[in-house]
């Protein structure tokens, strides 16, 4: 009901207006807390069936579902999943699936038992620019890809690390959890990098080899709030991420796609006259340009739409099947191993301020990392390879070191 499973009731509730589904039931641990929103939902009217727990609620009512969304805590997704996948329903979960990866491995013989396959939501592949873009890097229109870059700076704070107990963890009890930026908020930007850096089919992301990494901790959390990687991607190029939550004001993304015969960018904003939109700029080395817009694109909605489409057998296949998150788990994965350790940053080398809202409260921001990050994006040079006076040289990890993980998890909890 909470988090961003709000936004998943929204987005049903439209897409039930528009005759595309009908919520049968719900459930949430706090389901009693949240009686202002089943008015505002409507749940009275349409029926809906509140449960406090998944168990109950799949005893009761699985018999009269197709689907079942899950939105709720990342360490939960596993055994949700499986309980969905034995009763033979078709699952759309949230991002990311499971960020360990042996984890994974089990999910995806669970959805063997499902009648379809499970979607996970990362948000942007669906976006139809993005689409026709990926087609012509699969055509070979734009040459071979050399460098796919994404930078991100989304603020986030102590209310968004206090909102639940395994916000900025990197395991709870025995259990992986490994959130961060990287992990959990702007997976999708990571998971778009691997879309772009895969240029043989439209719907394939790129298999990470190896990967180097600088990992930091600027807020007082167990996990990592700062990531600078650098993977190479099997018979393709190489991806360059440089994140952070450690950062205040407006949030900013960009993804640039470098290619022998021309250079995509993203840019997204918003304004009072054109809404959120998002620029996909293709530049030309005759310094030619061409620009589309996205405005005002609901992505839950189209997402949920695109998977009932698929259920309904009126689509191939979902958006982002759960094998296409397999690239993307071993990346975050293979970050911790080569990084081998995450450095706190304190001191003068951090700002702290305080905003208003559920994902800030106390933010601290991380000095210079704009300049570092695109310096890093940019050259390949890490925080510590520039001389940033808060940085530790990282190192390098490779797919086989990928069953070390626990193990080396383990050792930065401490
Ligand atoms: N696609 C996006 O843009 C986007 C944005 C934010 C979050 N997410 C994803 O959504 C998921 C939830 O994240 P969040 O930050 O909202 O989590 P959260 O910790 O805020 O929890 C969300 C809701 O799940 C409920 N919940 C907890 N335990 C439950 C249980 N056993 N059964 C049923 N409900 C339970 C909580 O009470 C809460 O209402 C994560 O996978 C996250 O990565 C996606």
């Amino acid at each position: 009901m909470g988090g961003f499973a709000a936004e998943h009731h929204n987005a049903i509730l439209k897409l039930e207006m528009e005759g595309e589904c009908r919520l049968v039931c719900t459930c949430d641990p706090k389901i009693g807390t949240f009686s202002d929103r089943w008015e505002d939902l409507r749940f009275d009217m349409r029926m809906v069936k509140l449960f406090n727990n998944l168990r109950d609620m799949l005893t009761t009512c699985g018999r009269d579902l197709d689907l079942v969304t899950i939105p709720t805590p990342v360490p939960l997704h596993a055994s949700m999943h499986q309980a969905c996948c034995e009763r033979g329903l078709a699952v759309y979960l949230e991002k990311p699936p499971t960020l360990d990866p042996r984890e994974l491995q089990t999910m995806l013989r669970a959805e063997q038992q499902a009648r379809k396959l499970t979607n996970v939501g990362f948000n942007f592949i669906i976006e139809p620019h993005r689409q026709m873009l990926k087609q012509h890097l699969v055509s070979g229109r734009f040459g071979a890809v050399k460098e796919v870059r994404v930078f991100a700076r989304w603020p986030r704070g102590s209310n968004y690390y206090t909102r639940n107990d395994w916000a900025g963890k990197l395991m709870l009890g025995n259990q992986l959890v490994l959130d961060s930026c990287l992990g959990n908020a702007m997976a999708h930007l990571v998971q778009n990098g691997l879309y772009w850096a895969e240029a043989h089919a439209l719907d394939d992301f790129g298999e990470v080899t190896d990967a180097q990494a600088e990992l930091y901790r600027i807020h007082p959390i167990q996990g990592t709030d700062t990531v600078f990687l650098t993977a190479q991607i099997a018979d393709g190029p190489v991806l360059r991420v440089a994140m952070t939550h450690a950062c205040m004001g407006e949030a900013r993304e960009y993804e640039e796609v470098i290619c022998e015969g021309a250079t995509i960018t993203t840019k997204t904003g918003s304004d009072a006259e054109n809404g959120h939109y998002r620029d996909f700029l293709v530049t030309f080395p005759d310094g030619k340009t061409k620009n589309a817009r996205q405005q005002n694109y609901h992505h839950l909605t189209e997402n949920l739409r695109a998977y009932l489409q698929y259920v309904r057998g009126e689509r191939e296949r979902p958006v982002t099947r759960l094998v296409d998150s397999r690239p993307f788990v071993n990346l975050n994965g293979l970050a911790y191993l080569a990084a081998q350790h995450i450095t706190a940053v304190t001191g003068d080398h951090v700002q702290w301020g305080q905003a208003p809202g559920p994902l800030n409260g106390k933010v601290a921001q991380l000095q210079g990392f704009d300049a570092i990050a695109e310096r890093f994006l940019f050259s390949g040079a890490f925080p510590s390879q520039q001389d940033a006076p808060w940085a530790i040289p990282g190192g390098r990890a490779t797919l086989t070191d990928l069953p070390q993980l626990p193990e080396v998890v383990a050792r930065m909890v401490g």
